[in-house]
């Protein structure tokens, strides 16, 4: 039995130690907003943060975690800037299908806690892990300027 804390509550869960953290989000807990795309670390689309720092959770593993504190998609709106970036992702309507959008929110997240006011080419250079098949780059770039300015 494990314990995850996620989105400042506590999870016991019984899972293998090899088991992804994005199995246990989405197929133990339910909690299905963090997407599975490609499950080798190449697309983004399973972004989640480990204390603060954005990590693919297709390939965090349960052993590599021991007490992190977890933020998915479902926790960002309850921290002040994971709620200026989804109000810039509304305001720039940024979405199109949907689907890599969470993983972009948590990275842009991350890359705005460590640097307020990222140019375009930091924004890029960040972003680059987070691929859109909806080509949606020019406005999430927007948007995070958006929360900057
Ligand atoms: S599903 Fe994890 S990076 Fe693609
Ligand atoms: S909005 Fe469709 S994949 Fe990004």
């Amino acid at each position: 039995m494990k314990t995850l804390e996620i989105n400042g509550q506590s999870h016991q869960v019984d899972v293998p130690d090899d088991m992804p953290l994005l199995w246990v989000l989405r197929d133990v807990l339910g909690m299905t907003g963090t997407k599975f795309g490609c499950g080798i670390a190449q697309c983004g689309a399973c972004t989640v943060h480990l204390d603060d720092t954005a990590v693919r959770a297709c390939q965090t593993t349960m052993d590599m975690i021991d007490g992190e504190k977890i933020t998915t998609i479902e926790g960002v709106a309850s921290t002040e800037i994971g709620a200026k970036v989804q109000a810039a992702w509304l305001d720039k309507e940024v979405v199109q299908c949907g689907y890599c959008q969470s993983g972009q929110i948590m990275s842009a997240i991350s890359l705005l806690a460590s640097n307020p006011k990222p140019t375009d080419a930091e924004i890029d250079e960040a972003m680059s892990g987070n691929i859109c098949r909806c080509g949606t780059y020019v406005r999430i770039r927007e948007a995070i300027h958006s929360v900057t300015a």
